[in-house]
């Protein structure tokens, strides 16, 4: 009996080994450990042994058991492991290799500069306005003081929906639209940030760009306000050793209306290509708000003054970055995206 035991620990111990699946190893339990197994029968024949042969026996189909067992044991996990490995390769996963990166993205340059424009402001207690891209002729024009003829018209060429809607040529028509709003409370305080359209394009100029406006209503606003906020607002932007010209100019929505210009970024004033060998970069427009502006605003132009001013983003972004064609501002380059 005993030899039959050995018998079937070598057989099942044989069959193990060769075993090539989970499956078959499964088969290999049930033959000889299951209920009906080789070694089950074996040990029903145990009743027919001496009582002192009993004991011994026991011990030894005890012992065949625990080593079917652990071949069994030892056999699964090996094969799990085998295939596992064989998944990865079928996966084709080479943990070796560096994983694929996960990519950030920026912000543009665009967005760089109005945000720094918009900290600046909100700095001195300006707010943020928003206003419609599609505009009314009344808003864009007429209430900014430029009649249905008036010639200054023709600087801002227009796209026109229909007679009365348009693009917004610029953000200033977000000024009599907060004022409406505001009137007759005081102070207004606001810069607006926004997209602007004109027929135009070239290497200056794209048909959509982005403006920021400023607006500040309040009683005995002078003029020296206006300089003062300007002068803080370049030097903050092109550095403490950018000089500022305020230069008369003509603007219908403001009186007195003067152009800003700062000193050259390039040459610092000396005269080079980018400044026309002037040395001065014209910047932005600004002036005191035209009493009418104010009156169609609901504010009294007896009681309250204020001043106004408008920037382009994009030229503002160049001559900051040392850009010399708008274009790439555009076209989504990342190798140009990438450098901000
Ligand atoms: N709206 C003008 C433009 O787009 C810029 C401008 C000039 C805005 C003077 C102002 C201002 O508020 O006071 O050309």
């Amino acid at each position: 009996m005993e030899e039959k035991l050995r018998n079937i620990d070598n057989e099942a111990g044989q069959a193990i080994a060769k075993a090539a699946g989970l499956e078959e190893l499964n088969e290999i339990r049930v033959k000889y450990l299951g209920k009906k197994g080789e070694l089950t029968q074996v040990l029903r024949g145990m009743g027919a042994l001496s009582a002192e042969e009993r004991p011994r026996i026991g011990q030894v189909a005890n012992e065949v058991r625990a080593s079917i067992d652990n071949q069994l044991s030892a056999r699964t996990a090996l094969l799990k492991e085998e295939a596992k490995g064989l998944r990865l390769k079928g996966e084709g996963i080479d943990v070796t290799l560096p994983g694929t990166p996960v990519l950030r993205g920026g912000k543009h340059p665009l967005t760089i500069v109005t945000e720094e424009i918009q900290t600046f402001f909100l700095g001195l207690g300006f707010s943020i306005a928003e206003g419609p891209e599609i505009e009314t002729d009344y808003y864009n024009f007429e209430a900014l003081n430029l009649p249905k003829d008036h010639p200054a018209r023709d600087m801002q060429d227009t796209f026109f929906i229909s007679e009365e809607t348009l693009l917004r040529t610029h953000t200033s028509p977000v000024q009599v639209r907060t004022m409406e709003k505001t009137a007759p409370k005081l102070p207004v305080k606001i810069i607006v940030p926004g997209k602007v359209y004109r027929r135009d394009d070239d290497a200056t100029h794209s048909p959509m760009f982005s403006q920021v406006e400023g607006l500040a209503i309040d009683r005995r606003i002078t003029f020296s306000d206006l300089k003062g906020t300007l002068d803080l607002f370049l030097r903050e932007m092109f550095g403490p050793k950018t000089k500022t010209r305020f230069r008369p100019s003509y603007f219908p929505f403001t009186e007195p209306s003067a152009e800003v210009d700062i000193s050259c970024v390039m040459c610092g004033g000396q005269g080079c290509r980018v400044c026309s060998h002037t040395g001065w970069l014209e910047i932005l427009g600004s002036g005191m708000v035209h009493p009418r502006v104010l009156e169609v605003s609901g504010y009294n132009s007896e009681e309250v003054t204020g001043f106004a001013f408008g920037m382009g983003v994009e030229r503002i972004t160049m001559l900051k970055y040392g850009i010399d064609d708008l274009r790439v501002l555009f076209e989504n380059d990342l190798r140009f995206l990438r450098q901000f």
